[in-house]
């Protein structure tokens, strides 16, 4: 079966192509990055009309890729939340449309749940059961992952998600947007030990993750600091030491309290160097696997996308004509297969 996948949650345009018995064929991945960069943050309005400009030619370009027909495919999925509406619209509207005009199924992807099953597109996959590490720029979430749909939350942020406080903290550091990755290449010029920030939710039990404060503590830490680049580096560097060993320590309670041995991280800040080579060492500790997406395919993009769609196309489900979208979609209440 071969899976059309579209994703227009937020500011990125991705399409994929997913074969069930050959694998990827294609993926094209389109960055609003440049279109939002003066404005400091994703503009929703005009992330929407991006998408609307940049969807059919990256569909045109990933049937080219594949060499395709629109005949040769045989499912569409699509992102139908969490995500901005505008914008979830669009690509809602263009896969629903296209598999009516195709006449094949279509089927409404969890943005979340693409990210959690993206390392299934590496040579070396996961086997289930396992546990997740959901970190992008909304959610920070900790996931059972039985299997194919049967996801059980364990643990996620009370505030900001670990992204949002990478974003936010690089914003009060005057780093342009996409704050995240700039504050992490900062951060690896940094020399450890100048300052320590707290470890939020470590010192008492369960799995929840708050950032917020660290955003705070960043901003004081900021203004009685000086101004050079070295100093903001250290700063840069604390701050990441911080959600990383919060990360972990989170991790590492999750695996103990169910008894597995198995991450999977996925979501935009499962880029981060410095959270896979702790997560690395950690696994290596406990004689464990950790398992993580290429880069490319840790931030948003359709390939994640037409994979969870082909295995829930394949296992016989499909929406109706009606186009739905589900901005807020708590990712247990996605149906059972
Ligand atoms: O998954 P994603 O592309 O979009 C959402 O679904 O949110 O994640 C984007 C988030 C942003 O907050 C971005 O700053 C963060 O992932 N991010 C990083 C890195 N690369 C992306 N955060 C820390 N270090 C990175 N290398
Ligand atoms: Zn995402």
């Amino acid at each position: 079966m071969r899976v059309l996948g579209i994703e227009t949650s937020c500011d990125e345009t991705g399409i994929a192509i997913y074969d069930t018995e050959q694998g990827l064929l294609a993926h094209q991945l389109y960055s609003q990055v440049k279109l939002h960069a003066d404005y400091g943050g994703v503009v929703p309005e005009l992330a929407s009309r991006d998408h609307v400009r940049k969807a059919l030619p990256l569909i045109q370009a990933a049937l080219d890729e594949a060499q395709l027909d629109a005949a040769d495919i045989d499912g569409i999925a699509y992102t139908a939340g969490p995500g901005l509406v505008g914008a979830l619209l669009v690509g809602a509207c263009i896969g629903r449309s296209l598999a009516y005009g195709w006449q094949v199924p279509a089927v409404a992807v969890h943005h979340m749940e693409g990210h959690l099953l993206a390392p299934m597109l590496e040579d070396v996959a996961p086997e289930f059961p396992f546990i997740a590490l959901l970190v992008s720029g909304g959610h920070t979430q900790l996931v059972k992952v039985a299997g194919i749909g049967s996801y059980q939350l364990l643990g996620e942020s009370v505030d900001d998600a670990a992204g949002e406080a990478f974003d936010k903290t690089a914003k009060l550091m005057g780093l342009d947007y996409p704050g995240g990755p700039r504050l992490a290449a900062l951060a690896e010029q940094g020399e450890a030990g100048h300052y320590k920030f707290p470890r939020p939710m470590t010192d008492r039990p369960g799995l929840d993750f708050s950032f917020s404060g660290l955003k705070t503590f960043a901003a004081n830490t900021l203004a009685k600091a000086e101004q050079d680049t070295q100093t903001q580096a250290n700063i840069a560097r604390a701050f990441q030491e911080a959600v990383v060993d919060t990360l972990v320590i989170k991790c590492r309670r999750a695996l103990k309290e169910t008894g597995l041995k198995r991450l999977v991280v996925a979501g935009g800040v499962s880029a981060n160097h410095e959270l896979r080579r702790q997560l690395h060492d950690f696994a290596r500790q406990i004689n464990g696997e950790v398992f993580f997406p290429r880069a490319e395919f840790c931030t948003d993009n359709g390939a994640m996308i037409a994979y969870a769609g082909a295995q829930r196309l394949a296992a016989g489900e499909a929406v109706d004509t009606k186009v739905k979208t589900f901005p807020r979609w708590p990712l247990e209440q996605l149906n059972q297969p």
